[in-house]
């Protein structure tokens, strides 16, 4: 069965209210239609290679080509790694550079035929989806999300409510950003092991509790697969939960954005 037929069936037999959101990675974007009330993708999701050079008009084809292989005709949640505000992408650290000054609704509208989007921050999609039906379901209060990968992304919320656009993966600590003290590339980098590398994180955690006083941790990323084998060296103390909804959570929390209208 394909994605288009699964998704139909769902949409004919039950009541579920679907959406559907894309998140733009370094390597990869990949969407998927999303039941709105569970968190969970209605099929599997698609994705395709991000195209190198990552451009805005490169990559919006490619985000025309995710949503076509669904035949979804409804509004888009997109995803994007950098600050996103006034309908405008305004910093571009881990993707390229030609992205800063982009206007993306109008990018994302003209390459999806017009149709309602809402564009924000991946972190910010990840932390709405972790915080409904993730790693912060049921928690009051205010919760961070990180997300650990080439960088350190970053979502705020309280109860439920997101403040975008926190780049705190960029926070300087002892004359060094956050994100280049403790993502999980530069792990990889430097080849530290789990133990040492939760020493770098757990620097940058008592920072931010310092600051922020949140009520928990959620960390994602990949290596949060693999949780168990760090979280347990971590000496902050806030607790830490891993993400839960691992490599769906920015397409969750992209199609949650969307049907939500949010628009930053
Ligand atoms: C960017 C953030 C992004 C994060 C994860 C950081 O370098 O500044 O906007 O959320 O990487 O992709």
């Amino acid at each position: 069965m394909t994605d288009v037929e699964t998704a139909s069936t769902a949409t004919d037999t039950s009541a579920r209210t679907l959406g559907f959101g894309v998140d733009v990675g370094g390597s990869g974007i990949k969407g998927g239609i999303v039941d709105l009330q569970t968190g969970q993708l209605v099929g599997e999701r698609f994705k395709v290679l991000t195209p190198q050079p990552a451009t805005p008009d490169s990559v919006a084809g490619g985000v025309a080509e995710v949503v076509d292989h669904f035949g979804w005709a409804g509004p888009v949640g997109i995803t994007l790694p950098g600050v996103v505000t006034d309908g405008t992408m305004r910093t571009a650290a881990n993707i390229d550079k030609s992205w800063i000054g982009t206007e993306v609704y109008n990018l994302f509208g003209n390459a999806l035929g017009g149709r309602a989007v809402s564009v924000l921050n991946d972190a910010d999609a990840a932390g709405m989806a972790e915080d409904r039906f993730g790693g912060g379901a049921g928690v009051d209060g205010v919760i961070m999300l990180l997300t650990l990968g080439t960088g350190i992304g970053t979502a705020l919320l309280i109860n439920g409510t997101l403040v975008p656009n926190t780049e705190l993966g960029h926070l300087v600590i002892d004359g060094k950003e956050a994100e280049h003290r403790a993502s999980s590339k530069v792990k990889e980098d430097k080849g530290w092991s789990y133990e040492k590398w939760a020493g770098k994180l757990s620097d940058v955690l008592e920072v931010y509790e310092a600051l922020l006083w949140p009520t928990l941790f959620i960390v994602g990323g990949g290596i949060s697969r693999k949780s168990d084998k760090w979280i347990p060296y971590l000496t902050n103390t806030t607790p830490v939960v891993p993400a839960t909804l691992l490599n769906t959570a920015g397409i969750v929390g992209a199609a949650m954005a969307v049907d939500a209208g949010l628009r930053t």
